[in-house]
């Protein structure tokens, strides 16, 4: 990629990154729904060694400064790089960089756990990635991410009439998010079938461990009583943990 084609992450998140990272630390999507279920395939992570890929504002590379984690954290959009560092100053290592390329930064069997929380659905091919993260990880090591769900995903671009719509294509959609305030950015993602989550994990190596479809937690309700009543019935997002030869 040439320094003037900017990746998608980058597109989407630099139209809004100061606006995102205000709302994120406690809008109901991602304090009472995502956060929750990723966190709760994490181990302890005192000591341990975290790669926090797509880091956004840093509320992740944060959780697991506090708890005692040696983190690195890359995101590719420029602004996101400067709220985390603006967030957890020189406790962590912070790099600008696009988890689609190599990651220069980070030796093989690196890190303990590699943390990808919200990133892969702005991604087409997963499996290079998925390749980086292995080499990176050492034996025995953990990937974690959240992704959206792929039946709920195709039941939104179905509702909103965003694809052509097709469940077994991996498909880019185009959409507004109105939750972060004016001027509503507009954000393009790639939603995918079941098998295309998964088996580019285990044409790399990894070995799946526990997925997640997590409902919201209660306080959800009182905040968004319309989305807490949608997503007790049908999925948002798949949390996933992955093993390198566990
Ligand atoms: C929804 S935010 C999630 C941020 C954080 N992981 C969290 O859950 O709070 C998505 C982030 O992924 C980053 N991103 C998207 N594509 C990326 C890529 N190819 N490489 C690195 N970061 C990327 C964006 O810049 C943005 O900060």
């Amino acid at each position: 990629m040439t320094h003037t084609q900017k990746s998608l992450g980058e597109q989407n998140y630099e139209q809004f990154a100061e606006r995102y990272a205000a709302a994120v630390e406690t809008k109901a999507h991602n304090a009472y729904y995502e956060r929750p279920a990723t966190l709760s395939l994490l181990p302890e992570v005192e000591g341990l060694q975290v790669l926090d890929a797509g880091c956004g504002p840093g509320i992740y590379t944060e959780w697991l400064l506090k708890r005692g984690a040696q983190v690195v954290a890359c995101d590719v959009t420029p602004q996101m790089v400067e709220i985390t560092r603006r967030r957890v100053g020189n406790l962590a290592e912070i790099h600008q960089a696009d988890i689609t390329q190599s990651l220069t930064f980070a030796v093989d069997a690196a890190f303990d756990i590699v943390l990808c929380s919200l990133v892969l659905d702005y991604i087409n091919d997963w499996q290079p990635v998925f390749k980086e993260f292995f080499r990176v990880l050492r034996s025995g090591g953990t990937l974690i991410f959240s992704c959206g769900h792929p039946t709920g995903d195709y039941l939104y671009t179905q509702r909103k009439q965003l694809t052509p719509g097709n469940y077994f294509n991996v498909e880019k959609f185009v959409t507004e998010w109105s939750g972060f305030g004016e001027p509503y950015p507009v954000i393009t993602s790639y939603r995918r079938p079941l098998q295309a989550t998964l088996n580019p994990l285990f044409k790399v190596g990894f070995i799946l461990d526990e997925i997640l479809e997590p409902k919201p937690i209660p306080q959800f309700e009182e905040a968004n009583p319309e989305d807490y009543n949608r997503l007790m019935r049908e999925p948002g997002f798949l949390c996933v943990r992955a093993c390198k030869l566990c």
